[in-house]
């Protein structure tokens, strides 16, 4: 019989049974459901609702069925359909009356509030603890490159030169931020919604600042409906895992371009590359790929659990076990490709003069050579009108400003277009210059991308102390 089998005179359709069950996913909450049942009964006994006799053979038998579970032993039943039910049958096999005590004062529905909570707070170290091992990753090469000149992009055109570690420093500064934002999630779900019962609370004497210390939350939720109907923290957390993933997926997309003939800046170790079945001379990014990929389905799991929610009345409903396996799948999803990201990007092979090379057409010091005769005493936007004209000359000609030497271009050719140029234009086009002399805050300059990667590294220690 179910353990709400009283007011019932028949047993479950079995398709109806397997149907409503959860404990083939739920089951991963054991955990958290026997910590909170631990702090329950302390509770409990603290305030004389039940026995110390009681509440030491409860948790005599909680740590025992824990073991047993870590061991493998256990076989989860749909017949009791979730891992809340699934355990306090064993307990009660186990130790009988006593068993039978422990949901005193105790719905499922704060029960199951509880453990995914605690779950949730749980991953999200997880998430961090991964994100920030990439960071190292990025500080590590980016420390690799700071002098390495390629061309920035917008509208994937090549606009003006930066440096291969500015780049990373990029993404280094959103991952930072995914990092902030998952602290501020646990902040939030940081309140015990246990003792809300199932939805109005207990007559029972219970003690629920105790057991939220105990279990490690900041305070009791206070509001015994929103207790058990609150699912803002997944929903949080998804969100920050889907603008994680889009990070992730814009790095993969980059990744997979750079590596592709046409740009050759890096190349992926073979560790981390994949062959084709036909083509004998392939070497492909699949794991940028699926990680390109596999952004979707974090997308698809934040849009299902946000529709899930969004016409349930008050309190509990059903449709809330809904809530665990997009959750789930997030979080397993990331967990999964921060690491292989983090191991592709530590490995791979960066490719300086590819990357040189490609910053050598293009005009890219096009904005530079606006600056230089601007500097000189033209009006910026004269100086962008003159050196457009110098550019159209040029590409006329065939010839470049990136490799400005004398031979590409005379000094007469130069001041043809404005006298204001000087001997000193070669040396102020170089690209390497160009780079090292854009060290306003926050640029590519050494200098610049230095004070960025000393942040990331406080960033880090900071949570790794
Ligand atoms: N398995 C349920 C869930 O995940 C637990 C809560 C069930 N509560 C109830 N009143 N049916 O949501």
């Amino acid at each position: 019989m179910k353990l709400w089998g009283g007011r019932f005179s028949k047993e479950t359709d079995t398709l109806a049974n397997d149907f409503q069950s959860s404990i083939h996913f739920d089951q991963r909450l054991y955990k958290e459901d026997i910590r909170g049942s631990m702090a329950h009964s302390e509770m409990l006994a603290a305030q004389g609702v039940i026995s110390q006799a009681d509440k030491a053979a409860i948790q005599q038998g909680l740590t025992d069925i824990l073991a047993e579970i870590e061991a493998g032993k256990v076989e989860f039943s749909p017949a009791n359909e979730d891992i809340h039910m699934n355990i306090e049958a064993l307990l009660t096999q186990r130790i009988g009356e006593a068993g039978k005590r422990l949901h005193t004062a105790r719905s499922r529905n704060d029960q199951v509030a509880l453990d995914f909570r605690m779950y949730v707070r749980e991953q999200i170290g997880t998430v961090v603890g991964q994100l920030l091992d990439l960071e190292k990753v990025l500080c590590a090469q980016a420390r690799q490159h700071q002098g390495t000149v390629m061309p920035g992009y917008t509208h994937l055109q090549r606009a003006q030169p930066i440096s291969f570690a500015q780049h990373l420093l990029a993404y280094a500064a959103q991952f930072a931020r995914d990092v902030t934002r998952l602290e501020d999630c646990r902040k939030r779900l940081n309140e015990c919604p246990l003792g809300s019962g199932a939805l109005a609370g207990t007559t029972y004497p219970i003690d629920r600042r105790q057991t939220a210390q105990a279990l490690g939350f900041d305070r009791p939720c206070g509001n015994s409906m929103d207790g058990v109907s609150d699912r803002d923290y997944a929903l949080e957390l998804l969100s920050d895992l889907s603008i994680l993933m889009m990070h992730l997926s814009r790095f993969a997309e980059e990744v997979i371009l750079w590596c592709s003939w046409e740009f050759k800046f890096v190349e992926l170790d073979e560790a981390y590359s994949t062959g084709s079945s036909i083509m004998p001379q392939k070497k492909n990014p699949d794991m940028a790929e699926l990680v390109r990929g596999k952004t979707g389905r974090v997308y698809g799991d934040l849009m299902g659990l946000l529709t899930v929610m969004k016409g349930l009345p008050l309190a509990y409903n059903k449709d809330m076990q809904e809530d665990k396996e997009p959750v789930f799948d997030a979080l397993d999803t990331v967990e999964q490709c921060l690491p292989v990201f983090a191991g592709m990007i530590e490995t791979m092979k960066v490719l300086p003069d590819n990357m040189r090379k490609a910053a050598g057409r293009g005009f890219i010091n096009a904005t530079d050579c606006a600056d230089y005769l601007t500097k000189k005493g033209m009006p910026f936007r004269d100086a962008y009108t003159a050196t457009g004209r110098l550019v159209a000359a040029c590409t006329a000609q065939g010839k470049t400003l990136e490799e400005l030497t004398l031979e590409e271009l005379t000094l007469e050719e130069l001041q043809a277009v404005s006298p204001l140029f000087g001997e000193d234009v070669y040396e102020a086009l170089k690209l390497e210059n160009c780079m090292a002399l854009r060290a306003s805050f926050g640029g590519p300059a050494v200098e610049e991308t230095t004070r960025q990667i000393e942040e990331i590294e406080a960033f880090v220690r900071a949570r790794n102390e």
